[in-house]
């Protein structure tokens, strides 16, 4: 069996399970720890080293962060710190934590597990995997194929960013019921639909479960779907990545 570490980092918490990389199979639970604030890359760095002593980990890490990752390099930091900008991440992980660690965005990395083992396997043309949580991720594939970085999350939206509209801590922050935040989730996907047409739209992130309390909401002409890893996909998701290292 082929095994690696998968982490999530988000902007409210680091998770992380043993993943069979064949099967995609999670072999622990999903230990989660708060970010810590703030979310400084030695400080994310420390948390993921506690867990990998609870776990005992001595293999290869693969992660998802919440930031473009462009030839290895951090490029974005919306919701951790400023400081991982321009951070050669794979080398940072790999030094800190003392194992090889590949880094990517996490909704790619959510992405890539549902294409492989979710809703989206052997679904070709274009499908979209949204992560709603404290932002708003975005993972297109063409295909099966991940176009990466898209970060539809920031597309200016109703004179903001798309996700301090309707992420899910927009609608935390807000106090909205499920009906208002998933009408707001609905406008956005028609202006998602006026750009890329994709054939099915996959909800993931926290949100995803509780998808009956607002599956009625939208009225965007394409099948949206929670995700099958619902909020597991992450961590799927960045362990797969982390094949190369193998
Ligand atoms: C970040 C993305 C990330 C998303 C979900 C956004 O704020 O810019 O890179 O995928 O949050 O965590």
């Amino acid at each position: 069996m082929r095994e690696v570490l998968g982490i999530d980092i988000g902007g409210t918490g680091v998770k992380c399970a043993i993943i069979d990389i064949d099967s995609g199979k999670m072999l622990t639970e999903r230990f989660k720890e708060a970010t810590p604030q703030p979310a400084t890359p030695e400080a994310v760095a420390d948390v993921i080293k506690k867990q990998i002593r609870l776990l005992n980990w001595s293999g290869p890490i693969g992660c998802g962060l919440p930031s473009v990752i462009r030839k290895g390099k951090v490029a974005t930091a919306a919701n951790i710190d400023d400081a991982w900008i321009g951070l050669p991440a794979n080398r940072f992980f790999s030094d800190a934590l003392g194992h090889p660690t590949v880094v990517l965005n996490d909704a790619d990395a959510a992405g890539v597990a549902e294409m492989k083992i979710g809703k989206g396997k052997n679904k070709n043309g274009v499908v979209l995997l949204m992560t709603i949580g404290t932002g708003i991720g975005s993972a297109l594939f063409i295909d099966g194929k991940l176009v990466p970085n898209t970060e539809f999350g920031h597309l200016r939206f109703k004179g903001m960013a798309a996700e301090k509209y309707c992420s899910n801590s927009a609608r935390k922050n807000e106090g909205l019921e499920y009906d208002v935040w998933a009408e707001r989730l609905d406008e956005f996907l028609h202006h998602l639909n006026r750009i890329c047409s994709p054939e099915l739209i996959l909800l993931g992130g926290g949100i995803s479960k509780k998808f009956e309390r607002y599956a009625d909401c939208f009225t965007v002409p394409i099948k949206v779907t929670p995700a099958k890893l619902e909020n597991t996909a992450g961590v799927i998701g960045a362990a797969l990545a982390a094949e190369v290292l193998l």
